[in-house]
């Protein structure tokens, strides 16, 4: 039999951006890899190594990138070979607002396709992703990289992207603590004013002209947001501490990224600072947290030769 490997790379994401909800996402340069093994056993194996070993599902039937991986398949009507080893090497914490699962449905997307000829365009993986997910804020980012803006109309999904340079940084700061996006999405409120509506619309259009002007002194205002950040402050310990010591050290805005844990600053300078003071704030409420200094990733997942 020929044997093939596929080798695929997904970036970590940020959505929302505050005022953005379920409709901003920006890719970084940190990376889950998903490697696949053909063989000539009759089942396909997951093996995971790094974050989330013990937690995700290690049966290919069970597991999101197997799941993706299937309905990849399904959709250019082919079936996957029947032997092989998925292999993920995990390092976006699971369940922390980064993206995780996104990564998951992506990178089993890419190879799902690339198994099965190949014959989905990107318009095709980012719509089937969405209706994967839920919403297209994390996933469009995963697959396209950059600053993307995505609207869902019937079962499509539209992204634009804009790059973003690498003077901006973005640091992220996920405390060792769960929030399910469901239950994130619980604590919002069914219906909100008309007011709150308006102000949205102006931040979320500040916040993209800022970031294409590179008016990032701007930023702070269009990181404002009235239909979800204000709910789901109060799930993160320490959060609305974690937000000012961020601003306080420097940074230009800081936010939660997705529907959290993990909280995320904007800065062009003192990122150094700006993560230790935003860690020190889990730390004095004995909260363990993992920080990092990132960029935006302007590629996208790729499959690596
Ligand atoms: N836009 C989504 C939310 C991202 O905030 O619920 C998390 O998946």
């Amino acid at each position: 039999m020929t044997t093939r490997t596929l080798h695929v790379q997904v970036p970590a994401t940020s959505a929302n951006l505050g005022s953005g909800f379920d409709a901003v996402g920006i890719a970084l340069n940190y990376f889950n890899e998903i490697y696949f093994t053909e063989d000539d056993k009759e089942f396909i194996s997951v093996e995971i190594e790094g974050l989330g070993k013990g937690e995700i599902p290690e049966t290919f039937a069970d597991n999101m990138v197997g799941q993706a991986m299937e309905r990849a398949a399904a959709y250019n009507g082919e079936s996957l070979p029947k032997g092989g080893a998925v292999k993920l090497v995990n390092r976006i914490p699971p369940g922390r607002g980064m993206g995780s699962s996104s990564s998951a449905i992506i990178g089993g997307i890419l190879i799902g396709d690339a198994l099965t000829g190949s014959k989905m365009s990107k318009e095709d993986m980012l719509s089937l992703a969405t209706e994967i997910e839920g919403h297209p804020d994390n996933v469009a980012p995963a697959l396209l990289g950059g600053l993307t803006i995505s609207i869902m109309d019937g079962g499509k999904t539209m992204t634009n992207v804009v790059p973003v340079g690498d003077d901006l940084s973005f640091i992220t700061v996920s405390p060792d603590v769960e929030v399910f996006t469901e239950d994130a999405r619980a604590v919002l409120p069914k219906e909100i004013a008309y007011k709150d509506a308006v102000f949205n619309v102006s931040r979320v259009s500040f916040l993209v002209s800022s970031l294409v002007t590179k008016q990032y002194d701007r930023l702070q205002y269009g990181l404002q947001d009235k239909l979800h950040v204000p709910y789901r402050i109060g799930l993160i310990p320490g959060g609305e501490s974690v937000l000012k010591a961020a601003e306080d050290a420097g940074a230009l805005g800081a936010t939660i990224s997705g529907s959290g844990s993990t909280l995320i600053a904007f800065a062009v300078q003192n990122e150094q600072a700006i993560m230790e003071a935003m860690m020190n704030e889990f730390k004095i409420r004995g909260i363990d947290s993992e920080g990092h200094i990132l960029k935006c990733w302007n590629e996208g997942a790729q499959i690596l030769p």
